[in-house]
């Protein structure tokens, strides 16, 4: 099985941006631990960050046929991207959307997400862990007997 790990805009600053909000742990940190997870799940986890819109469709696109399931974590374009919203319905792909902090405790332009209507869940506001649980929640949909 294949799994997507995208995270968006200023992401890669993770670690050093904001930490009171964001913690500590660089992306980098992320991927690595996301990555032994779901090799101890028989799944490859492929892992893609861009800052640009564009570059985020393009990579969805490759996806289609390819991944069975993907977890975005699309930053400040979860807010705005009808593109990365069109991507998503075009290839079909299950998705989780997933975010570090609770949006929805934040400024009232992080309620709205352009993603969450056609996510399989949502998951937010626990750091790090929300890219565990947003693995562990995508797995028990693509696999409901296991
Ligand atoms: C974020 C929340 C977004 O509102 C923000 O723009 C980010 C990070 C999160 O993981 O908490 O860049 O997606």
């Amino acid at each position: 099985m294949h799994v997507l790990l995208l995270n968006g805009p200023n992401l890669n600053l993770l670690g050093q941006r904001e930490t009171g909000i964001y913690g500590h742990s660089s992306l980098a940190d992320i991927e690595a631990a996301l990555s032994r997870e779901a090799e101890q799940e028989s799944v490859q986890l492929d892992c893609f960050q861009s800052n640009f819109e564009g570059a985020l469709v393009d990579r969805i696109h490759r996806a289609m046929g390819r991944c069975d399931g993907i977890l975005i974590n699309a930053g400040a374009y979860t807010h705005t991207s009808i593109a990365i919203r069109d991507a998503l319905a075009g290839v079909a792909i299950p998705y989780v959307e997933l975010h570090l902090s609770n949006t929805h405790a934040r400024e009232k332009f992080r309620h709205h997400s352009f993603l969450a209507e056609r996510a399989v869940g949502v998951i937010c506001g626990f750091g790090p862990a929300s890219y565990s649980l947003a693995l562990k929640g995508l797995l028990s949909y693509l696999r409901p007997n296991a």
